[in-house]
Parts: C-alpha cells; sequence; structure tokens
C-alpha cells in the first residue's frame, strides 16, 4: 500500500487516481477547479467514463479514495505523507503546435513549494522530451528548503471510453528516470497489474509517448489515403483493412477509414511531436502528412454533402454525433463539430444528437438545433453525416430516417452501415473509401439504380486496366 496524489482530475487522473486506489493503495486527487471537486465529493463525476462512477464510490466508501483543492492536505496529511506525486493536468496544443506546458509548471511549482518530506514526482502527462529535466530544475528553484525528490516519467497509453479497462490492462507500463530506485519504486504500484515493465531514462520514456500517439494515427492517415484511393477505383476499403490486418506485421487495428482522428490527443501530440522536430531543424514530413490527410478527412464530406446537396445555403443538415469517439462526452478536435462549423461556414442550417456529448457541444456550438434522438434529427434533412459510431446507432429504424428525411442523402463518416442495405431503403448514401457511386475510369456515366447510386461492383473498371473492361 503506498500514498499516493493524483494532481488533476480529469480522463486520466481521475481514472489513475481511482485504479490506484481500487489496486489497495490510500489515494488523494487534487485539482484546482473547485466545482470538479466539489462535484466529486458529492459523488458527481466531471467527465463521462464508462464504469468509473461505480469505481470511485466504492474507493471513496472504503476510505481509499478522497478529493482536495488543497495542496497542503495532498501532499502533507501527517498520518499519511504522499510518497508518489502523479501529475496529470492537460498538455494543450499551444502556438505553432507546441504543448503548452502551462499546467505543468503550475503543479510543479506547487509541489516544490509544499511538499514536507521527500517525495517521487511522477509524470503521467504527455509532454515534450526534456518536460522531465525542466520540471526537476522548477522544483529545485521552488523549493524553499531543500527536500529531496525524483522525477519519473510513466507516460499513459490509456483510450477514453474503455480508460478503467485499459489502465488495468496495460500492454506494457514505461517508466523513464535517471534515478533507478525511483522508478522501480513506481514499477512497484504495477506489479498487481502483471504487465511488462520498461525501464528507461526520461527523455525515452517521453519520446515513446509520442512516437506511439503518432504512429497509431499515421495508421489512420494512412488508411484514410487509401480509403480515398478506393474509392475512385471501385475498392472497398473495409475489405482491404481486414485482408491488410491478417498480416501479424500489420495488424487489424487502427485501420478504420473515416472521418479521421479527433479527441485531445492524437490532433495535439502530432502537432508537437511535429513542432519539436522543426525546433531541431529535422523536418518531420510524415507528421505534416498525417495531418495534412487527417484535415483532408473532414473537408471532402463538405464537398460530397454540396456537390450531392447542390450548394449548401439553407441546407438542412443532421449531424449524429458529436464526441470525438463513442462511449465519451469528449468533444475535443471532434469531427463532429468541426463540421457543424465548416456546414455552418456555408450558409447550411444544422441540427445537431450525441447521445453523451450534448451539454458539451451546447457550450460550443452556436446556432444549431439541438435534437433529443436521432429521428428528430433526421426530419426535413436535406443530408445526415455520421460522425460517430455509437452503439445506439447501429440498430436505428433507418427506414423512419429515411422516410421522414427531404432528400435521402446519407454520409456514412465512419463506414457503420452496410451500402447495399442503405441503397435497398433509398437512401443516396456515401461512405468513406467504398467505391460506391462513381462514374468508372473511362469516364462512362456508371448505370444508376434510381437513388444517385450507381450499381454496386460490377459497374466499377476490372483492375489493372484503364478502361473498365
Ligand atoms: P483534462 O483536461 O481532462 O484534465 C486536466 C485536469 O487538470 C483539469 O481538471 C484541470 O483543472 C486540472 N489542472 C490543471 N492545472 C492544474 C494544477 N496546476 N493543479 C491541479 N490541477 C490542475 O486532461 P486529460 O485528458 O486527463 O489529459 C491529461 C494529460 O494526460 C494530457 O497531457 C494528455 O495528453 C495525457 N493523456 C490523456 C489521455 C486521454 O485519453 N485523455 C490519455 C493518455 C494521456
Ligand atoms: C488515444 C490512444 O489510442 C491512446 O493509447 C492514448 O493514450 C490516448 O490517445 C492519449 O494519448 O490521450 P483516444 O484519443 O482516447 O486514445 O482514442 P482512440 O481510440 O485512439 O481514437 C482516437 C481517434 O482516432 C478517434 O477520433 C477515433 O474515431 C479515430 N480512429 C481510431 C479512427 O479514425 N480510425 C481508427 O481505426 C481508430
Amino acid at each position: 500500500m503506498k500514498n499516493i496524489t493524483v494532481i488533476g482530475v480529469g480522463y486520466v487522473g481521475l481514472v489513475t487516481g481511482t485504479c490506484f486506489a481500487d489496486m489497495g493503495n490510500r489515494v488523494v486527487c487534487l485539482d484546482v477547479n473547485d466545482e470538479r471537486i466539489a462535484n466529486l465529493q458529492q459523488g458527481v463525476m466531471p467527465i463521462y467514463e464508462p464504469g468509473l462512477e461505480e469505481m470511485v464510490r466504492r474507493n471513496v466508501s472504503a476510505g481509499r479514495l478522497s478529493f482536495t483543492t488543497s495542496y497542503q492536505d495532498a501532499l502533507n496529511d501527517p498520518d499519511a505523507p504522499a510518497e508518489l506525486v502523479f501529475i496529470a493536468v492537460g498538455t494543450p496544443e499551444g502556438v505553432d503546435g507546441e504543448a503548452d506546458l502551462r499546467y505543468v509548471r503550475s503543479a510543479s511549482e506547487s509541489i516544490a513549494e509544499v511538499a514536507d518530506h521527500p517525495t517521487i514526482i511522477v509524470n503521467k502527462s504527455t509532454v515534450p522530451v526534456g518536460t522531465g529535466d525542466w520540471v526537476s530544475d522548477i522544483v529545485v528553484h521552488k523549493q524553499a528548503t531543500t527536500v529531496p525528490f525524483s522525477v519519473v516519467s510513466n507516460p499513459e497509453f490509456l483510450r477514453e471510453g474503455s480508460a478503467i479497462s485499459d489502465f488495468l490492462n496495460p500492454d506494457r507500463v514505461v517508466l523513464g528516470s535517471l534515478d533507478r530506485s525511483a522508478a522501480e519504486c513506481v514499477a512497484q504500484l504495477y506489479f498487481p497489474l502483471r504487465a511488462p515493465i520498461m525501464l528507461t531514462d526520461l527523455r525515452t520514456a517521453e519520446m515513446i509517448k509520442y512516437a506511439s500517439n503518432a504512429f497509431l494515427a499515421t495508421k489512420i492517415s494512412f488508411i484514410n489515403e487509401i480509403a480515398n484511393i478506393c474509392e475512385a477505383l471501385g475498392a472497398d476499403v473495409k475489405e482491404v483493412a481486414i485482408g491488410m490486418g491478417y498480416d501479424k506485421r500489420i495488424g487489424r487495428a487502427f485501420l478504420d477509414a473515416g472521418l479521421g482522428y479527433g479527441g485531445s490527443c492524437f490532433p495535439k501530440d502530432v502537432s508537437a511531436l511535429a513542432h519539436m522536430a522543426n525546433v531541431q531543424g529535422k523536418h518531420p514530413q510524415m507528421l505534416q502528412a498525417v495531418m495534412q490527410i487527417n484535415a483532408d478527412q473532414r473537408r471532402n464530406v463538405v464537398t460530397k454533402v454540396r456537390d450531392l446537396t447542390n450548394g449548401l445555403e439553407n441546407k438542412s443538415i443532421g449531424i449524429l454525433g458529436l464526441a470525438f469517439k463513442p462511449n465519451t462526452d469528449d468533444i475535443r478536435e471532434s469531427p463532429g463539430v468541426d463540421l457543424v462549423r465548416m456546414f455552418q461556414q456555408e450558409g447550411a442550417l444544422v441540427k445537431v444528437y450525441d447521445p453523451v456529448a450534448m451539454q458539451n457541444a451546447a457550450r460550443v456550438l452556436k446556432d444549431v438545433h439541438l435534437c433529443e434522438g436521432p429521428y428528430e434529427l433526421a426530419e426535413g434533412c436535406d443530408a445526415i453525416v455520421l460522425t460517430t459510431e455509437w452503439n445506439e446507432f447501429k440498430n436505428l429504424d433507418l427506414l423512419r430516417v429515411r422516410r421522414t428525411m427531404r432528400l435521402p442523402i446519407f454520409i456514412d463518416g465512419r463506414n457503420l452501415y452496410d451500402p447495399n442495405a442503405m441503397y435497398e431503403m433509398g437512401f443516396i448514401y456515401r461512405g468513406l473509401g467504398r467505391g460506391y457511386g462513381l462514374p468508372p475510369l473511362n469516364g462512362h456515366s456508371a448505370k444508376t439504380d434510381g437513388t444517385g447510386n450507381s450499381a454496386k461492383q460490377k459497374n466499377h473498371p476490372t483492375p489493372g486496366t484503364n478502361d473498365g473492361k
């Protein structure tokens, strides 16, 4: 059992603190946001994360988990002084893509000013390479009297929506430090998870996190590029991804083509890595392409809708999904939210619905019609764009949706539905990278089935020929 303080009660901090408490440790979670802490003290979660509320409640009742806004209380409880202090504050995108470290700085300063006994400062926030050394410098300069401390980098790899399970079943635990015994002390915390634990130096640990996120983002942009080529050539990217994924060297994960990656991490982390490279005089060409392709995926959807609706001015567009992915209420860098703004810029009237993220979206979106459900959203729409593959959308009564739309245009930004079934229901349906609804390569117009969709694959050219014969 260890005494732990976790700084920041966002997606990472609250999950980390709660899981460590569940593993039998005594954890104090601290945040500067009074409202978040007051709510947590009443059992109200600041975020939507499946399973979290129940786990928090259980550990609070057991006396292992508590919440405070006071660094003094969180660090220096005479009965249980914090041995390990995790920093899990935000590191949002700053100027020119650089990570904004102001919250890490302020948390580090507070630790230095308050801690009255030796601690291990464990950085869980995603921070640029070299930040561990920078945190050490801050602490040294801010301490009124010298109190020994060590810094360990412990990047987090959980995903929103499956955060608890990811945290408790990690593929690996990475610990970077110049102080081996400090890293080993943190490693003990993770022993019960029976995951591979990698001990390395601070900077390497920090880079492992960025390289991992950048690689996953690259897989997504790669498959989106393939999707665009599939679409032009009449192939189906979903099947291509399956076919590629059987190769163990490639793997099926993160090859879902669609609207691209959003969220609070991939966009900012790829930018931050590119920024680090640029500062060092390197030219991160692949990272630039990854970002460009990702931005294009959203623009391409607007183009698709504009073409099908003959302009967007005064058209009614429904956006189905605002969270950046299912099972979260997080709308940071969400394709759905971005698309709302892009459609509005072209004069469209936008209706939105999301099962969980409506409150967050209402705070940032202006002049949108907030709908209570997908069927209200469909009424009178000229086009619907599905942006988040929520379970709730998998079994919609699509005929009902189709019947109430003004035009039956459906853009499936996550390739959730079967194109043939959608045609049969009378939709003008477009997935991304699914090769349907396009004229063949030789420029002859495709046979159509009266829905604006070309008849299925048979109208597409034979691979390897230029004229489709
Ligand atoms: P978040 O924005 O959800 O939460 C950050 C919290 O830190 C907020 O509640 C904020 O009030 C608090 N905070 C800010 N400054 C503080 C201070 N000085 N003292 C105390 N509290 C302070 O952030 P998040 O999504 O949990 O991400 C945290 C870090 O973890 C980021 O670096 C992120 O890149 C990384 N990360 C996030 C995820 C994820 O899925 N969200 C996964 C892995 C890593
Ligand atoms: C991601 C990583 O998966 C985590 O390992 C990492 O810890 C986290 O970032 C972080 O550093 O914060 P997360 O952003 O929660 O986790 O969600 P993902 O499941 O990775 O999805 C990210 C985005 O990529 C979503 O918008 C999702 O729709 C999109 N995506 C994902 C695709 O477009 N295609 C895919 O095949 C997979």
